[in-house]
This record gives C-alpha cells, sequence and structure tokens, in this order.
C-alpha cells in the first residue's frame, strides 16, 4: 500500500517561486503531477526554476511579475486556468521603484526595520505591498475561475512574526497578520464552491533571502541564534519542510481543511 498525491490536470502558481521556499513548493507541486506557473519578479529565477522542472519531466511555465502590482498580476494569471494559488512572495520585496533589483548593493531588504518609533509610514509601505497586497492581487486574480470551476486552494505562506509577534518588525509582522485574517475571511466566502484557503506560518527558513538578510543584519544575526535556542527540534527550517504541506493542502486528500494557519516551526510556539 502507499499514500500518493495527485494533482495531474491540475495549474498552480507560486508567487516568488523563484528561490527559497517558493521553489521548494514549485519542484514539489510539480512531482505531484501539477503544471507549474512560476512567478518570481525576477525573471531569471522564475524561468531557471521551470527549466528545472521540465529537465526533471514536469510541466512548468516562468510568469514573472510583480506581485504587488494588481494590472501585471491581472494580465498574466487571471485567464491562466489556476487551480492552485500559492501565495509565497514576501519578505521585504522589491526595492521601492526597482522592481527588478534587489536593494542594498546585492542584498535583498530587510523584515528588521529597527524600533516602530524610528519609522515612517513611507518605511512601512514595502511590506504591505508585497505581504499583504501581493496576497491580495493574486487571490482576486485567479479566484473567478475556481469558483466557476468549482474546485481551488489557496495556500498563503504568512510568518510567525505575525502570530505571536516579534520587536523591531512590526510593519512585516502586520502584514503576514492581516493576510492571514483576509485568507480567513476569503475562506468563509467560497467554502462552498469547493475552494480551500488556508495559511502556512513559518519560523525562520534557511534559504538565499534569510542569508542575504543576516549577511546585512546582525541584528537578524543575533536574532535567529536567540531563536533557535528556543526551537523544540534544534535546526533552521530547510524548505522542504515546508513544501510537503503545501502540496498537501493543495491535494484533494485536504478537502475538509479551511479557515487554518499551519505552524512549521520546529516547535517555536507550541498552541492548543
Ligand atoms: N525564510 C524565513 O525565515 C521565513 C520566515 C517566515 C516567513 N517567511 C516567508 O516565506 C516566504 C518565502 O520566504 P523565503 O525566505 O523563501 O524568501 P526569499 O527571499 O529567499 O525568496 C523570495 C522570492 O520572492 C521573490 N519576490 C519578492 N518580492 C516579490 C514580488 N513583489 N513579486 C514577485 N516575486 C517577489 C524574490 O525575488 C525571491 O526570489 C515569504 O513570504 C516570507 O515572508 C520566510
Amino acid at each position: 500500500m502507499s499514500f500518493t498525491i495527485d494533482l495531474s490536470g491540475r495549474t498552480a502558481v507560486v508567487t516568488g517561486g523563484g528561490q527559497g521556499v517558493g521553489r521548494a513548493a514549485c519542484l514539489t507541486l510539480a512531482a505531484a503531477g501539477a503544471r507549474v506557473l512560476v512567478n518570481d519578479f525576477v525573471a531569471d529565477r522564475a524561468e531557471s526554476v521551470a527549466k528545472e522542472i521540465e529537465q526533471a519531466g514536469g510541466a512548468a511555465a516562468a510568469v514573472p511579475f510583480d506581485v504587488s502590482d494588481y494590472q501585471a498580476v491581472t494580465r498574466s494569471v487571471s485567464d491562466a486556468g489556476v487551480d492552485i494559488l500559492v501565495n509565497n512572495a514576501g519578505n521585504a520585496g522589491p526595492a521601492i521603484g526597482d522592481a527588478t533589483a534587489p536593494a542594498s548593493g546585492g542584498r535583498g531588504p530587510s523584515v528588521s526595520l529597527g524600533e516602530f518609533t524610528n519609522t515612517e509610514p513611507a518605511d512601512w509601505e514595502r511590506y504591505f505591498a508585497v505581504n499583504l497586497y501581493g496576497v491580495m492581487n493574486c487571490t482576486r486574480a485567479t479566484l473567478p475561475h475556481m469558483i466557476a470551476a468549482g474546485h481551488g486552494r489557496i495556500i498563503t505562506i504568512v510568518s510567525d512574526a505575525g502570530r505571536v509577534g516579534e520587536p523591531h518588525m512590526a510593519p512585516y509582522a502586520a502584514a503576514k497578520a492581516g493576510a492571514a485574517g483576509f485568507t480567513r475571511a476569503i475562506a468563509r466566502e467560497v467554502g462552498r464552491d469547493g475552494i480551500t484557503v488556508n495559511n502556512i506560518a513559518l519560523a525562520t527558513v534557511d534559504t538565499i533571502g534569510l542569508a542575504e538578510m543576516a549577511a546585512g543584519s546582525p541584528e537578524i544575526q543575533r536574532r535567529v541564534e536567540r531563536q533557535l535556542r528556543r526551537y523544540i527540534v534544534p535546526r533552521l527550517g530547510q524548505p522542504d519542510d515546508v513544501a510537503g504541506l503545501v502540496t498537501f493542502l493543495a491535494s484533494p486528500a485536504a478537502s475538509w481543511i479551511t479557515g487554518q494557519t499551519y505552524p512549521v516551526n520546529g516547535g517555536y510556539s507550541v498552541n492548543l
């Protein structure tokens, strides 16, 4: 006997799929048989993951766009027949006004802004643009097809920063908590259409994005060391720790699971 997840005949789009958690989700969804539209605002990354999937015998295409650009999102995915939306693009997004180059001399901007009282509204925008409006844009663009088809899956990658709270990350935490609240509301709107909507809340996962942020910030490095001491399973997460749950939630086996937020966090928080 064996247990198989079969997503053949389904089309998935994974935002920010060009590296890290998103890339792992793309590879696992493709291995389960889905056709995967690999999104990233860095086109090369999306193309390279799409190629990797095709070379492994899967079906994929690159769909580069910035999730915070509603027109671009709509143009790219409204008519793509998306059955599974994985809202993964996040962190601090692109540099303001530059949709192609990460900020800070090649490093991604940080999720940590320092003390909230030293920030201004203009500093908060990038976090909301990608982590909240990006999720809303992609959901708005793909949901009509799912409703018409009578099935669908929306999985949003949020953060324990938005669930448990983290100092110096208030705008990022607020945007992630906003995304989780948004998706809970959507879950209630579309349950009877055969669509489930869930969140996965991550603690620290060892990705290129994290490495770039840590390289530019001793505060992030200290935070990671501190957090590691609080994980029941004493290691950083790996992208594959997340990809299996994404693929399960995308599958028919999860058809009675909706409106939930699942921590994937090594036991950082333990809840009833
Ligand atoms: N890595 C962690 O420790 C951690 C912890 C908690 C939550 N998360 C969340 O998990 C998700 C994935 O994180 P990761 O560490 O794999 O990220 P990462 O930075 O390694 O990769 C993110 C990818 O998304 C792309 N991207 C960024 N902004 C985009 C936009 N506006 N439009 C399209 N693509 C965009 C980037 O180009 C990049 O390839 C994010 O939502 C992040 O907030 C990560």
